[in-house]
């Protein structure tokens, strides 16, 4: 089919006099695999839901293949899955159980949701875990199940909520491998996390967002391109002599910060190509020798910063 497979527009919810989201606007194409990043409250997990069907906007549609849901039912939700942020899952009933009742709620049934059951207990890695309850599962576990529970009706678009979230690595590495491969298989993915390395690795494109508000939607090159002029570079020197000339290097027009420790002289500059320019003539006026050089490029969790003003992490 023709067309991009989401599209929200203008999207808007309010809680009370808390805006949550306010006025959301993001066009999806098959087989995209989007980042939605923000800090802690930006409304990721409010747009999600909105997305998924789960919560009505105040103001604005989300259009899936071009139409909008039409009422609870609507069998178009089903090309959607969502894996939410809180896990979903019931302690008291076993994992192959849990599944079946969350396809069931999908519309699956007989031959065909055993069979979905199954292969999506075996994509987790947990099939040898199928009749235990969900209470005796580790968190790492508990993800594992969650990811499942949002992949049993094979749906075309998957909306992930800080899917690894909270568990230990190797879980981590496990999901992260399970939705590597579902890219892979060319489902198109929206995904929300803390860890900017997973977006990095999986993302083609980055939708940052704070506020209620996208406050960009770009590649990860064009991202980091706006950050590019600023830049952190170490410098190893072969002797410091008597340090005088780290004043004189401090006041060197592009140069922000300059700190010398033991031989390792550091610096943040304005623009990476002049900034190394004007320190190596100064240090080569004070006859002081450079052994190694390295410049640090501005990383996704450096555009982040710039843009919303906190780091990824930050509450
Ligand atoms: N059910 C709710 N009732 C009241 N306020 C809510 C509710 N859900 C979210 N909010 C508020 O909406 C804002 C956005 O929240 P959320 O969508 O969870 O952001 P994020 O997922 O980016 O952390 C926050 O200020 C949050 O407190
Ligand atoms: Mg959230």
């Amino acid at each position: 089919m023709k067309g991009p497979i989401l599209s929200a527009k203008g999207l808007v919810r309010r809680y009370g006099d808390r805006v949550a989201v306010a006025g959301f606007d993001l066009t999806v194409h098959r087989g995209e695999a989007v980042g939605l990043l923000g800090p802690n409250g930006a409304g990721k997990t409010t747009t999600l839901s909105m997305l998924a069907g789960l919560v009505q906007p105040d103001e604005g549609e989300v259009l899936i293949d071009g139409l909008a849901f039409v009422g609870e039912d609507d069998p178009r939700k089903q090309r959607v899955g969502l894996v939410p942020q809180d896990l979903a899952l019931y302690g008291e009933i076993s994992a192959a159980e849990n599944l079946a009742f969350f396809g069931s709620l999908q519309g699956l049934s007989g031959s065909l949701l055993k069979h979905r059951c199954s292969e999506a207990l075996d994509m987790v890695g947990l099939t040898s875990r199928s009749g235990d309850r969900v209470k005796t599962f580790s968190g790492g576990m508990k993800r594992r199940l969650n990811l499942a529970a949002a992949l049993v009706h094979d749906p075309d678009l998957l909306l992930l909520d800080e899917p690894t979230v909270g568990v230990d690595p190797q879980s981590r590495n496990a999901i992260f491998d399970n939705i590597e491969a579902l890219r892979r298989a060319g489902k198109t993915l929206i995904y929300t996390t803390h860890y900017m390395e997973e977006v990095e690795r999986l993302c083609d494109r980055v939708v940052i967002m704070d506020h209620g508000k996208v406050i960009a939607d770009d590649t990860l090159a064009g991202l980091s391109q706006r950050a590019v002029t600023a830049g952190r570079m170490a410098m190893e020197l072969a002797d410091v002599r008597d340090g005088a000339w780290l004043q004189t290097l401090q006041s060197v027009s592009g140069v922000v910060t300059a700190a010398l420790v033991d031989n390792t002289l550091s610096l943040e500059v304005l623009e990476v190509d002049r900034g190394a320019a004007a320190v190596l003539a100064c240090l080569r006026d004070h006859g002081v020798r450079v052994t190694a050089f390295s410049t640090h490029q501005p990383r996704l969790e450096d555009v982040f910063l710039q843009l919303t003003g906190r780091s990824l992490r930050d509450g």
